[in-house]
């Protein structure tokens, strides 16, 4: 390598013209997924306190959403549902006519070159707020399995075009893969939260989904947040069972993740920038103590510098929107 004086990196960043032809990486709209909260109703924008510009909204008005994501160029939605009623198996789930499914219909109809991936758990749809069904205090993996798919093929049937399982069962994708080959749904791509570690930053989120666990936590299922080594473990499981991509979540703090999962499989990669991601930007940002823009646009190239192909965020119309005005 040349040495100073003869190689001066400074000259490659004295103009933004420079700096834009030499930037190794990237961020499209393209490559963003907007995640949305349905429920049932019409004309309904229930706003979530923890996630400024976050709400959960009836089809009607997620389709205005939507469209405002696809009009920026925003790569695909990630759906989740707010039941009408929940019970202990969480049977909303795969109900053709709850909220999901209705909306996913409604977007394949209205948007159809928008992806429509969408999140396939249970915690929504169960009482107790977990992710599977509870047998002797605990969730139930072999039992929860069956539900998953049952689930995943009513959402493939309304016409999602990836399904995405994050209830970190062992098994599910091969369980899914299975149920939706069964039932004609080869084509439908199942993306897996492969990597989900269990901890506080999905506080916010699950007041937006109304999904916080009535007791325990979820640490029996989702991952330890000291394992790489398992992580990748998670992966190449996932991937023997049928995933076509996977996903590391959260993003931010699990970046080490996200770079070796895209260097040891080169499988399409997603990475989840969580709800306690977002709400601390937005927090610090709102009183004044970081630029807004500028953070979101660093947090988000950084997870696609990590090795992420895709990244899910909450921030992705105004990412978009910052992108197309020219000024990221
Ligand atoms: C469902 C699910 C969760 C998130 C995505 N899918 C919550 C959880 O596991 O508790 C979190 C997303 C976020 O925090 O933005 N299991």
């Amino acid at each position: 390598m040349p040495q100073f004086p003869a190689y001066r990196p400074r000259r490659l960043r004295r103009t933004a013209a420079l700096r834009r032809l030499v930037r190794e990486t990237t961020l499209q709209p393209s490559q963003l997924v907007l995640p949305l909260f349905v429920r049932s109703g019409a004309g309904i924008r229930q706003p979530v306190e923890s996630m400024a510009g976050v709400a959960q909204t009836s089809v009607d008005e997620m389709l205005e959403d939507a469209s405002e994501a696809a009009g920026l160029g925003v790569g695909g939605v990630l759906l989740f549902g707010i039941p009408d009623r929940k019970d202990a198996t969480g049977s909303e789930a795969w109900n053709d006519e709850a909220p999901v499914q209705q909306a996913v219909r409604a977007l394949k109809r209205e948007l159809p070159e928008l992806v429509v991936i969408t999140d396939v758990c249970l915690c929504e749809y169960t009482e107790h707020g977990h992710c599977g069904v509870i047998k002797n205090g605990d969730v139930d993996n072999d039992e929860t399995l069956e539900l998953l798919a049952r689930e995943a093929v009513s959402h493939a049937r309304a016409g999602a075009d990836i399904v995405a399982p994050s209830d970190m069962m062992d098994g599910r994708v091969r369980a899914i893969r299975a149920a939706l080959d069964g039932d004609g749904f080869t084509n439908t791509p199942i993306l897996s939260y492969a990597a989900k570690f269990a901890g506080p930053f999905y506080g916010p989120f699950r007041d937006a989904a109304e999904s916080v666990p009535r007791f325990g936590d979820r640490r029996s299922y989702q991952m330890d947040s000291g394992n790489a080594d398992e992580a990748l473990r998670e992966v190449w499981l996932d991937i023997e069972e049928g995933a076509d991509m996977v996903m590391v979540k959260p993003a931010g703090p699990f970046l080490d993740v996200i770079q070796r999962v895209k260097a040891e499989t080169g499988y399409p990669l997603a990475a989840y920038q969580v709800s306690g991601e977002y709400a601390m930007i937005q927090a610090a940002a709102d009183r004044g103590w970081i630029d807004r823009e500028r953070v979101m646009m660093d947090s988000l190239l950084g997870i696609r510098r990590a090795g992420a192909d895709v990244v899910i965020t909450y921030f992705a119309r105004a990412a978009a929107r910052l992108l197309a005005s020219g000024a990221a």
